[in-house]
């Protein structure tokens, strides 16, 4: 009797110990617990994720138009043009595929050149493996272009000091419908 409620104990406390690491991963931003973790980093211990994804963009709805300079409608290039966007992410081609989170950012015709936009945006990810935890990328991308690089300059959660790339390809693309869907590939190093 005495043996079973102490083996309850000990997989009651197992179990809250758990909790608590996990939790203080994921939520723990206080000076100190950021100082520790800082303190506690080992360059040994960087580490390499490649992420491949897929990224759904919808014009007038995942994206739309908040600014536009005053030159912009005769401008070949739309310079000028300013848009919001948070593009959903799913793990297959397909829209139903399971989510794994959304591209937020701007997207700036910012060339006089050609078309071609500068891409300050967030990769957000809701997915069980990366919840909550973020990649930023910045580039000049041309969103309908076959394929794209950018560089991932930070990340959060559980991609802090992330640095790296990523690469996309068109994979859907209507002019009409202003619908486009990109195939993503991240490489990134972090902590
Ligand atoms: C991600 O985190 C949010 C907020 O903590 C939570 O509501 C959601 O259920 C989590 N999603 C997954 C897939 O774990
Ligand atoms: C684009 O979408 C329109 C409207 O749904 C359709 O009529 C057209 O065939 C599509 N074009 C391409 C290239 O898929
Ligand atoms: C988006 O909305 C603007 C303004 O209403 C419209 O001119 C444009 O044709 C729309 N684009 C698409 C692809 O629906």
């Amino acid at each position: 009797m005495e043996k079973k409620i102490i083996s309850k104990i000990a997989l009651f406390c197992a179990i809250m110990v758990m909790m608590a690491s996990k939790t203080s991963h994921a939520t723990d931003l206080s000076p100190k617990a950021v100082s520790k973790w800082a303190k506690a980093l080992n360059p040994a211990n960087e580490k390499f994720t490649n992420l491949h994804f897929f990224l759904h963009h919808l014009h007038n709805v995942t994206a739309v138009t908040i600014a536009r300079g005053a030159t912009t409608d005769k401008s070949p290039t739309f310079f000028g043009l300013l848009d919001a966007r948070d593009d959903p992410l799913t793990a297959g081609p397909a829209e139903a595929s399971d989510h794994v989170g959304y591209a937020q950012g701007i997207s700036a015709a910012a060339s006089l050149q050609g078309i071609s936009s500068y891409d300050p945006f967030t990769f957000v990810f809701t997915n069980e493996e990366y919840n909550g935890s973020t990649l930023s990328v910045l580039g000049s991308c041309a969103l309908f272009a076959p394929s794209c690089e950018a560089a991932v300059v930070g990340g959060s959660g559980a991609f802090r000091l992330a640095r790296g790339w990523v690469t996309t390809r068109s994979y859907y693309l209507n002019f009409t419908t202003g619908k486009a869907s990109l195939e993503v590939n991240v490489v990134a190093l972090h902590y």
